[in-house]
């Protein structure tokens, strides 16, 4: 699909961002192995947590959706689910396989898992490695490290675990791993990565102890419970850097979700010289009383340059793509590095960035594990592809709201990947 963007004049208004992705998906799984209901209130009905909720229907979990963004998920208990008969499809999701990899390790049955073209090329094998370790029986392409896979799923055992890649994915699948396990799993992270699954779990009754990069869990039942889920940070990102860069603007994004392992980027926004006001900062209402929220309140900035410390790369990894914009229109040399991840998301985050955005006049230069771009320049609507990666269509978007003229996105669907209301919102605002 092609989406044609007019630069435009101003911004103003108030939106409520679209509930979190990660915990939407965490939220789904999480409640379809514990006990009893849980209720899911500003779930993100999107195409990623769309795939996850089917995956765990085919699990043999019943979901009532009364709404779009609710979800009723009657648990079936970590050993009511059924072996499914048919693949398991995470179709473009990274979350729904990797989690899925380490909750199916335990479970007493077969079974197979596949996603889309860009899922099939995603590295696996930090998942399976130490799910093996914990006795996983795992098999597939590329010795085990490309899907589609198979888990022969039984008994696991407890391990002690450093994950040398910082990856919430990789530490999720281990924790549901863990809960079915024999013992004591101790996991260590090498960078502290988004600790939702931590938070939600306790909520819910597990065994599981946690504080700055160490977290143990014991092999324990969960509890249905209600929760409330808040904005999701990254994305409310696309409107903070576009309230800031599109002159004469000023925005509210109500209940955004500000838990400190994601809002590295609203910091460095901030640091940039960001006019970024944080109002009615609360703890989410709702039966659980566990992840902040707050209101942001954005205005046009004039913002300097920033380099990117490599401690606060895995906390702003996503947001990465929507940074470029805002370096492109701030003065000086802006640089991240250690960041050689995105070179294996959704695609070549890398690559496809800097090749996009040099056709909208950005100066940027491609890193082994970064970019360097020299601003302020400005933008010119140009004809940009996707790549099939929403988070590249959005920032690309966002640059088109202040380029000299028209800019002609390829591959705009994408975007129902995460946000499938983002230009609803979008035009709300102009
Ligand atoms: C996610 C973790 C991150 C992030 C992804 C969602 C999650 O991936 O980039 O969008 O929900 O756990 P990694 O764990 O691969 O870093």
């Amino acid at each position: 699909m092609t989406r044609k963007i007019s630069p435009i004049k101003s911004l103003s208004g108030e939106i409520e961002i679209p509930g979190d992705k990660s915990l939407s998906h965490r939220g789904l799984i999480l409640g379809g192995i514990a006990q009893g209901i849980t209720h899911l209130e500003n779930f993100l009905p999107s195409k990623d947590t769309l795939a996850t909720e089917a995956c765990m229907r085919l699990l043999g979990v019943s979901i009532e959706a009364p709404t779009p963004a609710a979800r009723i998920i009657h648990g079936k208990g970590l050993d009511g689910l059924k072996e499914p008969d048919n693949i398991l499809n995470a179709e473009n999701s990274g979350t729904t396989l990797r989690l899925l990899l380490g909750l199916l390790s335990g479970q007493p049955f077969f079974s197979v898992l596949t996603g889309d073209e860009s899922l099939r090329k995603r590295p696996m094998k930090r998942v399976v490695e130490p799910l093996s370790l914990m006795g996983g029986k795992i098999s597939g392409r590329g010795n085990a490290s490309l899907a589609p896979l198979c888990v022969q799923g039984g008994k696991l055992n407890e391990i002690k675990y450093r994950i040398p890649v910082a990856s919430a994915q990789v530490k999720t699948a281990l924790i549901l791993a863990a809960l079915q396990a024999e013992g004591e799993t101790i996991l260590e992270e090498s960078a502290q990565t988004r600790d939702h699954t931590e938070r939600l779990l306790s909520e819910m009754g597990g065994k599981i102890q946690f504080s700055d990069r160490k977290i143990s869990v014991n092999p324990s039942p969960l509890k249905g419970i209600n929760l409330y889920i808040p904005g999701d940070f990254s994305s409310a990102a696309f409107f903070l850097v576009a309230g800031l860069c599109v002159p004469h603007s000023k925005i509210t994004l109500k209940r955004v979700g500000l838990n400190p392992t994601r809002t590295a980027f609203l910091k460095l926004l901030q640091r940039m010289g960001g006019d970024i006001r944080v109002i009615s900062k609360t703890i989410s209402a709702g039966n659980s009383f566990f992840e902040p929220e707050g209101d942001l309140v954005v205005s046009s900035s004039s913002l300097k340059a920033a380099e990117i410390f490599p401690e606060e790369v895995p906390n702003l990894i996503d947001e990465l793509p929507i940074f470029a914009i805002a370096a492109s229109q701030a003065e000086g040399v802006s640089k991240v590095t250690h960041a050689e991840e995105l070179r294996v998301k959704e695609t070549d985050r890398i690559r496809d960035l800097c090749l996009e955005l040099r056709k909208m006049g950005v100066s940027i230069q491609e890193l082994p594990d970064g970019f360097v771009i020299e601003g302020p320049s400005r933008l010119k609507g140009a004809e940009v592809f996707s790549h099939g990666d929403h988070r590249l269509a959005m920032a690309f978007t966002i640059g088109g709201l202040t380029a000299d003229k028209e800019t002609i996105l390829n591959g705009s669907e994408v975007i129902d990947i995460s946000f499938p209301n983002f230009f609803k919102l979008l035009d709300k605002l102009q």
